[in-house]
């Protein structure tokens, strides 16, 4: 098939039961995704415990656009556009910081934190009509729900609880673990570089289908030394048959439930170095309490997919960042528990059980995602298939009335192609102010 982009031909490149290669392989169709998609829905940008003082910033991207997110003097967040309106040089080089101004280095023209131009070097060389006010950085709109912040270029999105709505109750759900306790992801992060489109990693996401043979190694040498409750042996064997599920929560948001397979989570958390010496000292600390202390160790069995970028795996949060149509990063930002009643033991047991799955699992997803990639060169091999479940009269509307599958349903699939074709024929007007 030729490749056509525009508004009718995208209907014959995603259909429901397959979607074409060049969806992963066409340089334009990225170039495109980087603005309708990225630029045309609310994306997630960081967590507001990267920042958390006056006038932090960190450097992120919306997209392919260099972005500085920052906290000004009074606490508001803001969404900068990194670019600075005299030629166009970035004005912010370092990853992260507290600066209540940025100056950029090339002819020194400097920014307060909440992008309006302040300081122009002999600035009468620009004429008496010159008005600084007129050329502050470029502004993204932004909202935060729970500490997540997220930005769009599209005046025209609803607020963004709205826009999450399913994803938010079960961000609340995520979050209140332990009453009172604050997520804070300044802990270290475990990057990847990927060579593959980043749609393969959002089909991956919500993939129930491929744990038990993609990880088999992993799963078999756990239950082969810890035994048959250990986490994620729900993922041998034939899953449909088990009680894990995925479900459309609306938006292109998907989800998988894995926690109905756990009965105990700190008897079924995976093994890791020195946890019964902690285990000791947090029983010794909490008494009765210690076993739900414990329990905020082991991941949530919950994996929360919000559209596009942003994965809530377990008790981490990765956020796919594209570069090119067949370059990806992924960042998986490990979480700490704070709460004046949880003993940093607890956090020293995340953080150990928080590199297991980066280190020991996702090597196997990266390189099925290049092999993806690889593949899909092809051009005689046209279609990726996408309809497993979709007539098998298997799906049925669960709790909150949400269509719901078993875990191998490739419904989260088509959940997504349906929103990203939604963005990708918008005529919705995208801009900065
Ligand atoms: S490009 Fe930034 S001051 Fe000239
Ligand atoms: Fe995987």
């Amino acid at each position: 098939m030729t490749y056509h982009f525009g508004a009718p031909p995208l209907d014959s490149l995603v259909e429901d039961h397959r979607v074409h290669r060049s969806l992963y392989t066409e340089p334009s169709i990225f170039a495109s995704e980087m603005n309708k998609v990225f630029g045309g829905t609310w994306t997630f940008l960081a967590h507001e415990s990267e920042l958390p003082a006056a006038n932090d910033f960190v450097r992120k991207k919306l997209g392919l656009r260099p972005v500085i997110v920052t906290r000004d003097r009074t606490g508001a967040l803001h969404v900068l556009l990194n670019r600075c309106t005299h030629r166009g040089a970035t004005v912010c080089r370092q990853d992260e910081g507290n600066a209540r101004r940025f100056t950029c280095p090339y002819h020194n023209w400097s920014f307060d934190n909440t992008g309006v131009l302040a300081g122009v070097p002999i600035e009468d060389g620009y004429g008496p009509e010159f008005d600084k006010s007129q050329h502050g950085l470029g502004k993204v709109r932004v909202e935060s729900y729970r500490g997540f912040i997220f930005g769009t270029l599209n005046q025209e999105m609803p607020p963004l609880e709205t826009h999450l709505g399913v994803a938010a109750r079960l961000i609340d759900e995520w979050l209140d673990r332990w009453p009172g306790g604050k997520l804070v992801v300044r802990r270290g992060t475990h990057r990847l570089v990927c060579a593959g489109n980043w749609k393969l990693v959002y089909d991956n996401s919500a993939d129930g289908y491929h744990p038990g043979f993609s990880h088999a190694s992993l799963l078999r040498m756990r239950k082969e030394r810890y035994g048959g409750g250990v986490d994620m042996q729900w993922a041998l064997g034939n899953v449909d048959e088990g009680l894990q599920t995925v479900a459309d929560i609306g938006n292109g948001h998907t989800f998988i439930d894995q926690r109905a397979e756990i009965k105990n989570y700190w008897e079924q958390a995976a093994p890791m170095p020195g946890e019964n010496r902690y285990e000791q000292i947090i029983r010794d600390r909490l008494g009765d309490k210690a076993d739900a202390a414990l329990d905020v160790v082991m991941g949530s069995g919950m994996n929360l997919n919000i559209f596009p970028n942003l994965l809530i795996i377990g008790n981490q949060i990765q956020v796919i960042e594209p570069q090119s149509v067949n370059l990806t990063h992924l960042t998986w930002y490990a979480t700490a528990l704070e709460a004046d009643d949880l003993p940093p033991e607890v956090n020293a047991l995340r953080m150990r059980l928080q590199e297991d799955f980066p280190s020991f699992g996702e090597p196997d997803d990266l390189a099925n995602f290049e092999e993806c990639q690889v593949g899909l060169g092809i051009p005689e091999m046209e279609w990726v298939l996408t309809g497993r479940h979709l007539n098998t009269g298997k799906e049925y509307t669960g709790p909150k009335g949400l269509l719901t599958g078993p875990v191998s349903d490739e419904l989260p699939l088509r959940v997504f192609w349906r929103e990203w074709k939604r963005l990708m024929t918008s005529t919705a007007a995208l801009a900065a102010s």
